[in-house]
């Protein structure tokens, strides 16, 4: 199948590969450093998988380009350009997969594309949630650093898009992940989001890696930015008892622990990061809730004060100048 990974960072990177050595015939749409690396010596993984794949790259995507599906894959404050993007380029884009971390990407999504003034193709458009732990090494070079598996939201009933769910999960499968399609996809999406609350803004602070929150001072900054991020799923409805989701963190942790999260990469690299997604979205259904949460405060802000931030997360108050 022809497939467009759109934005061959770390899991693009690693999820494009995939797709190629599974066969199907992969386009990447990356950052013009990275297109250069991918052209001049390939593709570079490491991991489970590791070699250099010879996959085509491009960093501006040509009106009428002819895919079969699009994985998107930026960061979530890059995914209105790429909606507006892929609306304006691609007549027949196919199921469009989208693979980020945190709450209120579908809007963000949706925003982009209906802001082109075409019609937004809803049916074919999922959400899916990944714990693939990948980091990026350098332009064009990326590393898969442990097991991880990919959840893809079951359309509603009667929304249509089952199909488009189906051929997702086939497609992926194909790679080797472990693949499922869940009728519950906000539950998975709250159980990460709480892990991502946790782990990524005081890896990203501290420049250390995930592993690294197995040791005092960090781990009890992990403990309390759980406890909070608990507290507001628990007030969205999302219940997940307390040793559950504590072994989760735990699990991915280690499962992850020579990983860089990807606020951690985000920060080192000058690059926008995801907090008003997963900090920022919390504190805001928080105070709905009259929650108080001070370490997800702390935590923001400090991410916050460590410019660029990026494009603010739908809801999300104005930036500071
Ligand atoms: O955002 C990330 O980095 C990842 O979601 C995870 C699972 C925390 C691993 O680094």
């Amino acid at each position: 199948m022809r497939v467009l990974v759109f934005g061959a960072g770390a899991v693009g990177g690693v999820l494009g590969a995939r797709l190629h050595i599974a066969h199907h015939e992969v386009l990447l749409v990356a950052r013009e450093e990275a297109v250069v690396a991918i052209r001049t010596d390939g593709l570079r993984l490491e991991g489970p998988l590791a070699g250099t794949y010879r996959i085509a790259a491009i960093d501006a995507l040509p009106d009428g380009a002819e895919v079969e599906a699009v994985l998107v894959t930026v960061k979530a404050p890059d995914l209105g350009p790429a909606a507006a993007t892929l609306a304006r380029r691609l007549t027949a884009p196919g199921p469009i997969l989208l693979l980020q971390n945190g709450l209120g990407i579908e809007e963000a999504f949706r925003d982009g594309w209906v802001g082109t003034g075409r019609p937004y193709p809803a049916p074919d458009i999922l959400r899916a949630i990944s714990t693939v732990p990948a980091t990026r090494l350098g332009p064009g070079h990326v590393r898969e650093a442990g097991r991880g598996e990919i959840r893809i939201g079951a359309p509603a009933a009667g929304a249509g898009g089952a199909a488009a769910a189906e051929r997702w999960r086939r497609l992926l499968a194909s790679t080797g992940l472990t693949v499922a399609v869940v009728p519950d996809l906000p539950r998975e999406i709250w159980r990460k989001l709480i892990v991502n609350a946790a782990i990524n803004p005081v890896t990203a602070d501290h420049g250390i890696l995930n592993g690294a929150l197995a040791r005092d001072p960090w781990r009890g900054q992990a403990e309390a930015l759980l406890r909070e991020a608990l507290a507001v799923a628990r007030a969205e409805g999302f219940d997940f008892p307390d040793d559950e989701i504590e072994a989760d963190l735990w699990r991915i942790v280690r499962a992850t622990a020579a990983n860089r999260s990807s606020m951690g990469q985000d920060l080192a690299r000058g690059r926008p990061t995801e907090i008003e997604f997963i900090s920022g979205a919390l504190l805001r259904i928080g105070a709905r809730h009259g929650i108080a949460m001070p370490a997800t405060e702390r935590a923001a802000a400090r991410i916050r004060s460590r410019r660029p931030v990026g494009p603010a997360a739908p809801g999300a108050p104005p930036q500071p100048s």
